[in-house]
């Protein structure tokens, strides 16, 4: 039997990543077949600022990850990001409809639609609904109403909204590329599909995707989303200090921190030396670089520590941090996490995946195919597409 392939497309600031991805029939394994990354264009702190700039850049990711998992990657789950991003807790009440008070699939769709019925901007919209707890007859934290008896049926809901002419910017650009866009995922949800284990979600778990130009935090608890944030802050903030710290242009600034940046302790050199484009040498003080990345990756985390403790969090989740994403790549800022946020951390690896490919600026990618997957078996042509359901729940107007 033909095995199902979908593309994972992560849309970053600094760069753009595409996997596919395919899921045997036989055993339901999934494998990667192609991984690829290209300088992202049009794209500033995760919003799409320029589709045409974008599309140009997707356009040729695409064939090039084509050519080397010689398949097609027509069909993608994509990610949105920025700060945009926003969740807001809701709660949704409805009568259960069957005579008998059994609560029907239909009723806990309405209570979770009745839970989005509040007022937003007119350029905002909600891109998804993740349904937390529901209460039947006023008894809470009932994970599956389906089934049960009563009259009343509640719902709490996180909806994660966004700008909607962000969300056009970017369905444009894809779409342009002859990309049918199977998913739309909150950038802070990419890495969770490839990363996160059922367990951790259950447990509590924050999952933190250090990007170039934003960082991007989602909390997990009794297996559901609680909490997702956007920050307009992430790895290039410190490759900037460096520039302006060291006084050095920006493209040898990004080689410095690769190259020498690290957390907890400078290499004990006084000075370091790195080649310049002309081939003389840069020499700095390592103490001075070391100082800098800290004191940036510290008001990073005091960002994400201030989040956590905003929602009750702080150094409460038994899961403690996963990291992801090309900012943490930067050496030791797991054991830095864990004294920041006072909370177990550690580097995200795939999770229930086969793969050669372990570099965490791919787990997003990664994520978003696996996405893709879950769902199967795949739609036939006459069932209602799932970027269909999207697009409608996307122009869906909201009544205050
Ligand atoms: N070895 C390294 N040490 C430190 N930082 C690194 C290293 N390798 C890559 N980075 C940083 O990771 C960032 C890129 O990560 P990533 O690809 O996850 O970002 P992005 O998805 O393009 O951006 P965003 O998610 O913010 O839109 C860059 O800022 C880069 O400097
Ligand atoms: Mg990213």
């Amino acid at each position: 039997m033909k095995p199902h392939v979908i593309a994972g497309l992560d849309i970053g600031s600094h760069s753009l990543k595409m996997v596919v991805a395919q899921k045997k029939e036989e055993n339901g394994d999934i494998e990667i077949l192609g991984v690829a990354q290209e300088p992202s264009s049009g794209v500033r702190r995760g919003a799409v600022v320029n589709g045409e700039e974008l599309a140009l850049k997707v356009l040729s990711l695409k064939q090039r990850v084509e050519n080397l998992a010689a398949k097609k990657a027509n069909r993608a789950v994509v990610n949105i990001g920025g700060s945009h991003i926003t969740s807001i807790t809701s709660h949704g009440i409805v009568a259960v409809s069957r005579a008998d008070h059994q609560i029907s699939p239909e009723d806990v769709e309405r209570v979770i639609g009745a839970a989005q019925t509040f007022s937003l901007p007119s350029n905002k919209e909600i891109l998804e609904a993740f349904p937390q707890q529901f209460s039947v007859d006023g008894e809470q934290g009932v994970k599956e109403p389906t089934g049960m008896k009563g009259v009343r049926l509640e719902a709490d809901v996180i909806a994660v909204c966004a700008f909607s002419p962000y969300v056009k910017s970017l369905t444009d650009a894809v779409l342009s590329c002859d990309i049918e866009i199977e998913d739309i995922v909150p950038s802070p949800l990419s890495c969770s599909f490839s990363v996160l284990t059922s367990q951790q979600k259950e447990l509590g778990v924050a999952l933190l995707d250090f990007g170039a130009q934003t960082t991007n935090l989602a909390v997990f608890e009794e297996g559901e989303l609680v909490h997702l944030a956007v920050f307009p802050v992430g790895s290039e903030s410190i490759t900037n200090d460096i520039a302006i710290g060291l006084r050095t242009e920006h493209d040898l600034a990004e080689r410095i921190k690769k190259e020498f940046g690290t957390l907890g302790a400078s290499r004990g050199k006084r000075q370091e030396k790195i080649d310049n484009p002309d081939g003389s040498l840069f020499t700095f003080p390592s103490k001075l670089l070391f100082h800098i990345v800290e004191a940036r990756t510290k008001e990073i985390f005091q960002f994400v520590a201030k989040e956590l403790k905003s929602i009750e969090k702080g150094g409460k989740l038994p899961a403690g941090v996963v990291l992801a994403g090309g900012g943490a790549k930067l050496p030791r800022l797991d054991e830095f996490a864990k004294k920041e946020l006072k909370l177990p951390s550690r580097l995200g690896t795939p999770q229930g995946i086969s793969t050669f490919e372990t570099d965490p600026v791919f787990l997003g990618a990664m994520g978003l195919a696996m996405k893709g997957l879950e769902g199967l078996p795949r739609r036939t042509s006459v069932e209602e597409s799932e970027i269909l359901r999207k697009i409608k729940k996307l122009f869906k107007v909201f009544i205050p």
